[in-house]
């Protein structure tokens, strides 16, 4: 799923496409509370889209926390 929805703007190993690179390398350091507001409400301005209507808050900071250290190569 992650793969999948994320993987169309962020890449399919999540290095970056049209968004910005959320590999745990390009994560390290950041709170998983904070990236889950992230992917629950987007980032305003840009193709970041809120996904606050499709997955719960646990859902999002289970996302963030398997960006933060998963290999995806
Ligand atoms: C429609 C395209 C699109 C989709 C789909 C998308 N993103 Fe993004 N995402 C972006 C863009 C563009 C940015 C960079 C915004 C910016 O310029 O700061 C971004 C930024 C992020 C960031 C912040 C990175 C940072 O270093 O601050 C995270 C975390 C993130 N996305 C996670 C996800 C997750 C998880 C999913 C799947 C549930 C997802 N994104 C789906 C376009 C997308």
């Amino acid at each position: 799923m992650v793969v999948q929805d994320c993987g169309s703007c962020h890449g399919l190993t999540m290095k970056g496409g049209l968004g910005a690179p959320i590999t745990p390398a390009a994560l390290a350091g950041r709170d998983p509370e904070g990236l889950a507001a992230i992917i629950l409400d987007g980032i305003p301005g840009t193709a970041m889209p809120p996904w606050r209507p499709l997955i719960s808050e646990d859902e999002a900071l289970w996302i963030a926390e398997y960006l933060l250290k998963e290999k995806t190569e």
